[in-house]
């Protein structure tokens, strides 16, 4: 069996949550390897809802191990009460099945006011952050300044890494004309849920490579989407971290052989939450509608994501930037009602066509989707589990995406349930 990475391939909210959890199950280890609890990941297994935010969505099924890996950035009081949450639900998360990264970074509450701080403040660019500390936790990280899950092992280290960390942000503050943060009430904070954490730490990449030499299956659950990575997307709205495939590697310590599949999440319209450009956005009665069809509220801010036609020309982008070898398309239940679809296939930008999306911010304001019409199907397709079911004008709007990008369609996804799904093409071959 082989290794997958499940990659987001837009702007986040694909059905990732969904696609791992159902893909889950042929894999030992769950793997998440960058961003935070910005991340929102939405199951639903007989008929129970699971919200995940930091934990792998592989957690639901027994006998799995769940990694957070080192490029991931971790509050460490909202994964505690995570795990609170989900024990509630009948699910058994303790040291056996969970290991964190030893070396990741961790978000302080300084990293979340400042988050706040800033998308307050009128005289710079809003973001429209999930307003988690995500950016400055980051920042902090290549900064060399963050506080790691192995800093809370000795108090003396701690305290003068604090010392670092506070210099930096207390200046900061102070010219903000904000209150400075005390470093007793913060350590005293932090070792109050120090040995609740360090009992998850491990080397991940050291238990990686034993996981590979025991010949067991790894998925890798990506967070967010390739046009919120900090480098591919639509900078600066874009998240803090690298969303494409190579932060799989990166983010937990393991090498080039380890992943033999990438799989590209891909929703069937497209969706944003947040500031920023977003060429093929309806914000007419069109868009209302697939908002509403498709439940999209954001599931960490409960924000109304902004809906939009399907983006061919972004996604394919996104397929050769991650290296995308299959696409699991999702949401296509959603377009059931509508009697003529578009799908954007390239940009006009000054009165020249383009057929990628540049990147600057300005063009990417400006370019203008060039769409192809593709007829509605108009007939139900919730819960469809087989390829023949599907209306045939479905077929056609699917194998449209599939030769446009030229990635083979993997799974089509029929409904939130896990069981709701159309397989293609077994990424674990
Ligand atoms: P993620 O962040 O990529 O994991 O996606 P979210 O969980 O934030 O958002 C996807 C939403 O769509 C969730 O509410 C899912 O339950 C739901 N969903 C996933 N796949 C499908 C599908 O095929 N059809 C419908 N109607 N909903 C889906
Ligand atoms: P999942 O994993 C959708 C967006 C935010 C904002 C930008 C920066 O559920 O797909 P941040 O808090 O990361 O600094 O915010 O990124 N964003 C997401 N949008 N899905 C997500 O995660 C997101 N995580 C961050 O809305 O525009
Ligand atoms: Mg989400």
């Amino acid at each position: 069996m082989s290794n997958v990475a499940v990659v987001g391939s837009q702007w986040g909210d694909e059905g990732k949550g969904k696609i791992v959890d159902w893909l889950s199950e042929k894999a030992d280890v769950i793997v998440r390897f960058q961003g935070g609890h910005n991340a929102g990941h939405t199951l639903v297994v007989d008929n129970i809802t699971y919200k995940l935010n930091l934990l792998p969505s592989g957690v639901v099924r027994k006998n799995k191990i769940s990694i957070i890996g080192n490029g991931v950035v971790i509050d460490p009081w909202a994964l505690l009460n995570e795990i609170i949450e989900i024990n509630k639900l009948g699910i058994k998360v303790n040291d056996e099945n969970l290991y964190i990264a030893e070396n990741a970074n961790l978000i302080l509450p300084v990293h979340k006011e400042l988050d706040e701080i800033r998308e307050d403040l009128k005289s710079i660019v809003k973001i429209g952050t999930t307003r988690k500390g995500i950016g400055p936790a980051y920042e902090d990280k290549v900064g060399r300044r963050g506080i790691r899950v192995m800093d809370l092992a000795n108090k003396k280290n701690l305290s003068r890494k604090i010392d670092t960390l506070l210099n930096h942000h207390n200046s900061i503050r102070k010219g903000l004309e904000r209150k400075i943060v005390d470093k007793d009430q913060l350590i005293k904070k932090l070792l109050t849920i120090s040995s609740e954490i360090l009992k998850y730490s491990k080397p991940i990449w050291k238990k990686l490579a034993e996981i590979k030499k025991e010949k067991k299956t790894i998925l890798f659950e990506g967070a967010q989407g390739i046009l919120l990575d900090v480098d591919h997307g639509t900078y600066p709205f874009v998240t803090s971290s690298n969303t494409v495939v190579g932060a799989a590697l990166s983010g937990s310590g393991c090498g080039l052989d380890t992943i033999n599949y990438v799989l590209g999440i891909v929703k069937a319209y497209t969706t944003r939450v947040g500031e920023g450009p977003f060429p093929t956005e309806l914000k007419n009665e069109i868009g209302k509608k697939i908002g509403e069809k498709g439940k999209e509220f954001g599931t960490v801010t409960n924000r109304q994501r902004r809906c939009g036609w399907f983006d061919a020309a972004l996604v394919k982008q996104s397929c050769t930037i991650s290296g995308i070898n299959g696409i699991a398309l999702t949401k296509i239940d959603v377009l059931d009602d509508f009697n003529e679809l578009n799908v954007c296939i390239g940009y006009e930008l000054d009165g020249k066509k383009i057929d990628y999306f540049p990147s600057g911010l300005q063009d990417q304001l400006n370019v203008k989707p060039i769409y192809k019409k593709m007829d509605g199907w108009v007939k139900n397709t919730i819960g469809i589990k087989k390829w023949k079911d599907l209306p045939e004008n479905a077929r056609k709007y699917v194998s449209f995406i599939e030769s446009f990008c030229g990635v083979k369609i993997s799974s089509i996804s029929t409904s939130p349930k896990r069981e709701d799904t159309i397989l293609l093409e077994n990424p674990f071959k």
